[in-house]
């Protein structure tokens, strides 16, 4: 069987994500926010989408849920705790659940913080995390509904992923992320080389989507928040005490970010 994966761009900074198995003509779609995007991109490359996977019930992951059904008889999965905000949700699925799609198989992780009942999707044989808003390229979700304890303990279970796993995440905000990350991380060389690539890569119009977790390991200060020298920088900036724990810290730098920029999630 050989797969792919196609990004699509929405609305102002969004992406949905198209997996295709070629020799079966089908595809599994991931968040369709705009629903007339992903159904162009299904036409253009023959294929029928056997199934919806959401990440959460915000209207720009969910709203094309609908306009594909009214079209195809797709089944949609979502998160159980937020089945009654996810249209035409056909089964709610629960952290350590499995999804199938052709031959793959998926690992469903509670990753709440960003909404309540946040999950993300891990494909192993892809190499492939469909995260939603949990984490970004450099960034993570803002706190919506949850708290920063849960969404510690999400970024916590991503970071246990292999690193050479691909997080394909449900926004373009590379560039922003990356001006901050470089603001609270200055001593950071790889994270320096990082930025600096990702600022290449939008002045050729080019995605920053989707992102290696092994870098984003090493240079995300999200995932960081329990690195003792990056807290020790943290603490000599007055962003968080040094003594504080790390989904405290965390706390700390989600809204230094908050503060930071507006623009991103
Ligand atoms: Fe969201």
């Amino acid at each position: 069987m050989s797969f792919s994966i196609e990004i699509l761009p929405a609305f102002n900074n969004n992406y949905a994500f198209v997996v295709s198995d070629h020799d079966l003509g089908l595809a599994m779609v991931v968040d369709p926010g705009d629903g007339e995007v992903v159904s162009r991109e299904l036409k253009k490359r023959d294929l029928y989408p056997a199934l919806i996977l959401c990440t959460h019930h915000h209207p720009d992951h969910v709203g094309g849920n609908e306009t594909l059904q009214q079209e195809y008889d797709v089944p949609v999965l979502g998160p159980a705790k937020e089945k009654a905000l996810i249209p035409g949700i056909s089964r709610g699925v629960e952290h350590k659940d499995v999804v199938t799609f052709s031959t793959l198989r998926g690992d469903v992780l509670e990753t709440h913080g960003h909404t309540d009942g946040s999950v993300s999707y891990y494909f192993p044989q892809l190499k492939a995390l469909f995260c939603g808003d949990t984490l970004f390229t450099l960034g993570c979700g803002r706190l919506i509904e949850g708290n920063s304890q849960q969404m510690w303990e999400s970024l916590k279970l991503l970071k246990s992923l292999p690193d050479d796993t691909m997080i394909y995440c449900g926004h373009e905000y590379g560039e922003l992320n990356a001006a901050f990350a470089v603001m609270v991380d200055k001593e950071n060389v790889e994270l320096r080389v990082r930025a600096a690539e990702i600022t290449t890569l939008r002045k050729q119009g080019k995605l920053t989507v989707p992102t290696l977790l092994g870098t984003e390991k090493r240079c995300n200060p999200f995932l960081r928040a329990d690195d003792p020298e990056f807290r020790k920088s943290l603490a000599k900036q007055r962003v968080a005490p040094e003594d504080a724990d790390a989904a405290a810290v965390f706390g700390k730098l989600r809204s230094a970010k908050d503060r930071f920029g507006q623009k991103g999630l």
